[in-house]
């Protein structure tokens, strides 16, 4: 059983569809204009809601902006006897699950009705699974900054404004653009990830923006980038401080205008997508020195949220511990992880240079070498028993000493092996060859 709001300044054609639903099983309220409905969603939750476009007052295309707004998670079909492709598309951009033209038939209403239902348990048990698993962050802190930075991310959220997240490398950018998209009216569509260190550049702008046939040596078909496969959802573009200048361009007009080109192409495509996008680095000294556009950063920054490197937000370092260690209990599928106190003490002594990376790494290697469920002092990392500053301290270890260090450290923030070698200017062969030399190759 679903609760439904039903808009139509037609008394008729209200009630027949009320009446209907409701026999059904529905739970139905009905509006004879955007402002009732408006008052009605500011009541109560509604799963569903069902509106005219043309009505006096308030129409239905302000009136699916306005639930998008303020309750996002409420889904919109809009019925129009004046249907326009115009008008459909824009209700669709605007976030209208779908669009009914009138007149229909109540065979019409049943198969938007199975489909919103079929949608909205999917979406349930998805949350659901995903908190079970413990999958789901932590976002919440008692950290004054952090709390001010989740509370912007969350406003943010539901609308389609520009994200840039910026923090050092493992302080959680990922994660929250994730979330964003998760929270927003886009939740159902797609996520799309593109990291910008990890190409060439001719490479980035096909992979970007896709390629028509025998716009160069290989291109033999036309292929759809990843700007498009983003439609109707989120681009992520991660590390976007890395992005050739170039392509900064051709990124701001997607962003501005959201149209862009294939390579090789001679027409412009539009897309409707949300951007969010990721940097660990400071993008006004790239600005500075002319590798990064001012116009750019301006229009990324719309909503700039930082997130504060883990040191300065000690008071959520048992939360996220205990956090992780649950994520890992569940993931090994074992009983409760806990840690001794003198452990907990480390974990508390250290800088975490790697942020909440570096400690879920940790963690995960602590819970492989614990003999039973109580993570010890001796089975997290040595360079966390040193003492502070000792891991950067170059002047009493040698140049091997100190590149096996360095190299112990990036590991330990890095995900994967391709990661830490990238960020070590070196290929993964080598990466490899250093790990056993030093023995890091746990
Ligand atoms: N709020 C959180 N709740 C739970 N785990 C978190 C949270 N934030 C970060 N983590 C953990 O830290 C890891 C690193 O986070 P994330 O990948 O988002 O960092 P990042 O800032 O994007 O780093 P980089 O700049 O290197 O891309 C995640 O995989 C996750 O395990
Ligand atoms: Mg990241």
């Amino acid at each position: 059983m679903a609760t439904i709001l039903v808009t139509d300044d037609e008394a008729n054609i209200r009630n027949h569809l009320a009446s209907y639903m409701q026999s059904l099983g529905h739970e139905v309220e009905t509006a004879e204009d955007g402002v009732g409905a408006l008052a009605a969603v500011g009541r109560r939750r509604f799963d569903l809601v069902f509106s005219d476009v043309r009505m006096a007052r308030m129409d239905g295309l302000k009136l699916l902006a306005e639930i998008v707004r303020r309750a996002p998670e409420t889904t919109v079909v809009l019925m129009t006897a004046y249907a326009t492709v115009a008008q459909a598309v824009e209700a669709i951009r605007v976030g209208a699950y779908d669009y009914l033209v009138k007149p229909f038939g109540l065979d019409q209403v049943d198969t938007v009705l199975g489909r919103v239902l079929e949608l909205q348990t999917l979406r349930r048990e998805n949350r659901r699974l995903r908190a079970a698993a413990g999958e789901s962050p932590i976002l919440t802190s008692e950290n004054r900054a952090m709390q001010q930075e989740l509370d912007t991310a969350r406003r943010a959220a539901p609308s389609d404004a520009v994200v840039l997240l910026t923090g050092e490398s493992g302080t959680g950018k990922t994660v929250l653009a994730r979330q964003i998209h998760d929270w927003s009216r886009r939740a159902n569509g797609p996520f799309v990830t593109i990291a910008c260190t990890t190409l060439a550049e001719h490479l980035l702008e096909s992979e970007l923006f896709g390629h028509v046939r025998g716009a160069f040596t290989g291109a033999h078909k036309d292929k759809a980038g990843r700007v498009e496969a983003a439609a109707g959802g989120t681009l992520f573009l991660d590390e976007v401080g890395e992005l050739p200048l170039e392509l900064q361009g051709k990124l701001l007009r997607l962003v501005e205008e959201h149209c862009f080109e294939r390579v090789g192409a001679t027409t412009t495509a539009t897309v409707d997508t949300r951007v969010i996008a990721a940097t660990n680095r400071a993008l006004e000294r790239d600005i500075a020195a002319g590798r990064f556009r001012e116009d750019l950063f301006f229009r990324l920054n719309v909503i700039g949220i930082r997130l504060p490197p883990l040191r300065e937000r000690p008071e959520d370092l048992d939360a996220l511990v205990d956090h992780l260690l649950a994520r890992l209990a569940a993931r090994d599928r074992r009983t409760a992880l806990c840690l001794a106190p003198d452990a907990r003490a480390i974990l508390h002594a250290y800088a975490w240079p790697g942020n909440v990376r570096e400690l879920a790494n940790a963690l995960e290697r602590a819970a492989v070498l614990t003999r039973g469920d109580e993570i010890e002092a001796e089975d997290l990392p040595d360079r966390l028993h040193a003492p502070p500053g000792a891991a950067t301290d170059s002047a009493t270890g040698s140049l091997e000493d100190l590149e096996k260090r360095h190299i112990e450290r990036v590991l330990a923030e890095s995900t994967t092996l391709e990661e830490a070698a990238a960020r070590l200017g070196i290929d993964v062969t080598t990466l490899w060859r250093k790990r056993k030399r030093y023995r890091l190759d746990w």
